[in-house]
């Protein structure tokens, strides 16, 4: 259990969220109330989120999915994507120590096939050099779509059955969600507890549809590059207040 000095009493943070999902919202307008380039927001991200991942960790958070990239972001200003895609080279080449230090694994989720190889390659260098790590996974969602994530499941299920490996009777949702990107996570901690969305946003965008079939929301005015430790910490004290009933009374 955790005791924190929050505000003006203390507060004991029971129940931490295995699995923490954040959509890192609000960079452009944080970059343009500054008056700079939306580039500027995004390097900014990347401070808030090596900090986000490293609480995250001391809390015993065991699985930060992180949206960085969603399959609808291609859209935006080639050279604003081309930054975005050389965030992770940045990202690891400056804090992969750091997150070696905390124990902290690598993995990612979504279309690699479509990233520039230098993203790739950053990213694959980073999964396979935390390998070995067994402390909290963060879990990069790059060129990631919830739809097209199950859509590509249906059409494996779909194969197997064609294959004869099994029978459309035998589809469950445990069969479903062994198709999901999310199956290379740990077993009890793929479904994500606590959605964290900054920029007072009040939407999913496309972000682990599937997976937050019971998840709890949180969101937040704060800008993504001001979420810091205590914006985090407070989310947690949050979700520790929620009753969560799972369909149940
Ligand atoms: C959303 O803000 C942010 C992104 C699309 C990029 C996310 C990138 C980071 C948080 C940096 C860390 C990432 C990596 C891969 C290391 P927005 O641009 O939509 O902001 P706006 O809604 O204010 O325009």
């Amino acid at each position: 259990m955790f005791k924190l000095k929050l505000k003006s009493k203390d507060v004991k943070i029971e129940k931490v969220p295995k699995h923490v999902g954040i959509i890192m919202d609000g960079n452009g307008r944080w970059a343009k109330k500054r008056l700079q380039p939306r580039i500027f927001g995004h390097k900014a991200g990347m401070d808030a989120l090596q900090e986000v991942t490293i609480t995250a960790s001391d809390y015993g958070v065991k699985v930060l999915t992180v949206y960085a990239f969603s399959t609808e972001n291609w859209s935006r200003p080639r050279e604003e994507v081309n930054f975005i895609m050389n965030l992770p080279v940045e990202f690891f080449d400056k804090y992969v120590p750091e997150l070696k230090k905390n124990n902290v694994r690598i993995q990612m989720i979504g279309d690699t096939q479509a990233l520039p190889e230098e993203t790739l390659k950053a990213l694959n260098d980073a999964i396979e050099t935390t390998r070995k790590n067994s402390g909290l996974v963060l879990n990069f969602a790059l060129n990631y779509g919830g739809r097209s994530e199950i859509t590509n499941a249906v059409k494996m299920i779909a194969q197997d059955v064609l294959e004869a490996s099994f029978n459309p009777d035998d589809i469950t949702e445990d069969l479903i969600a062994n198709y999901l990107m999310t199956d290379h996570l740990p077993y009890l901690y793929r479904d994500p507890d606590l959605i964290i969305r900054t920029s007072g946003e009040l939407r999913l965008s496309n972000f682990l549809l599937w997976q937050s079939a019971y998840s709890e929301f949180y969101f937040t005015p704060v800008f993504w590059p001001d979420f810091r430790r205590s914006e985090f910490i407070e989310a947690l004290v949050e979700y520790n207040r929620r009753k969560r009933r799972f369909g149940r009374v």
